[in-house]
């Protein structure tokens, strides 16, 4: 069989070691061979393919990034109707590359977006098989993501360090995770750290609520405060929520404030060995299903098992934090404040 490998949006730690894990187990377990298309979906509307080897394959585990490289590019949208012109659209560029390759499967590496356009084409029957990877941990029907755990451990440590500094000057520290529009790196990675106030965009807060809390924690001598807060709760996309948030708890509270936007950091480098061995087992379940022509669907992960969720579903819609969960709960009952 031949089989088409691609990986499509914001990169994250982990994409190596999946592309690792399907190339290895589709050649050496299933006998397949590997076709690796550049920039995500850019290479197949281009047909900017190469053939990989096992040997490419060595040594790429630990690596980030992505040895394919990456795009944002969404072949569906804004789709031109070329009807008669003799020019075909992105899709349609798509389909006739996969064939004339005769590709027998595809493989998208890729988050929301890309699962979504994976849906997409294989609606069109392209036989397609998508795996979960963004440092958000936002896509539907599975766990994790992997990249997920690599980058709120890098958060977390970036958090780690800023209590000390907080302490010697008696500040409040704003600390910014990515996330888009999902709060999960936040919790995360302010649960971990020992955030004092975490702000995500799936619990509406109050300034002034987030105000009394802090004003609170001073009348109880603790002199400095972490909060984290998510990319995504910034009502403009022109302000930081670090800088949003900064100048409510200036204004409201007084506080000495100082923000940290730890941005693409989280993105880079090296993926965590959770990572590794999550990336390695997506690989490996993509090409059993492959081998058991199981297409449309997406691996995932739930609890410590590898399933599968059909890519119509797993592109219709994003996973966020559900504010009644046992997580949220239980970082309430030890005084973390989410600002309600
Ligand atoms: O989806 C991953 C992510 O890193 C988000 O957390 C962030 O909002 C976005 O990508 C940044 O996108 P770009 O790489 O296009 O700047």
């Amino acid at each position: 069989m031949k089989v088409g490998i691609l990986s499509a949006g914001g990169d994250c730690p982990g994409i190596n070691a999946a592309i690792r894990g399907v190339g290895k187990a589709a050649m050496l377990q299933y006998g397949m061979r590997l076709f690796g298309f550049s920039s995500g979906f850019t290479g197949l509307i281009h047909n900017d393919f190469d053939e990989l080897t096992e040997n490419q394959l060595s040594g790429i585990l630990t690596e980030g990034g992505t040895i394919l490289g990456t795009s944002r590019e969404k072949p569906y949208k804004k789709i031109r109707k070329q009807n008669g012109t003799g020019v075909l659209s992105k899709p349609e560029k798509i389909k006739q590359n996969y064939q004339n390759l005769e590709l027998d499967c595809l493989v998208c590496i890729g988050g929301n977006g890309t699962q979504k356009t994976a849906s997409l084409l294989a609606e069109e029957g392209l036989n397609i098989i998508g795996i979960p990877k963004t440092i958000d941990n936002d896509v539907w029907g599975t766990d994790f993501s992997f990249g997920f755990d690599s980058a709120f451990t890098i958060a977390t440590e970036a958090i780690d360090r800023l209590h000390s500094t907080a302490n010697s000057h008696n500040r409040t520290m704003i600390i910014e995770v990515m996330g888009h529009h999902a709060g999960w790196l936040a919790l995360y990675s302010g649960l971990a750290a020992g955030g004092d106030l975490i702000l995500i965009p799936e619990i509406p807060f109050r300034e002034k609520d987030i105000i009394s809390y802090l004003v609170k924690r001073h009348a109880m001598k603790k002199n400095y405060s972490i909060v984290v807060v998510a990319e995504g709760i910034s009502p403009d996309k022109n302000l930081s929520a670090a800088k949003y948030i900064g100048e409510v708890i200036k204004k409201g509270g007084g506080f000495e404030t100082r923000n940290t936007i730890l941005g693409y950091v989280q993105r880079g480098g090296t993926p965590s060995p959770f990572d590794r061995i999550l990336a390695t087992r997506y690989g490996a379940k993509a090409a059993e299903m492959i081998a058991h022509q199981e297409f449309g669907k997406m691996v995932a992960l739930e609890g410590q098992n590898l399933t599968c969720i059909p890519l119509s579903e797993a592109g219709a819609k994003s996973r966020l934090v559900d504010p009644n969960s046992h997580l949220v709960q239980k970082a309430r009952h030890i005084g973390t404040s989410f600002g309600d």
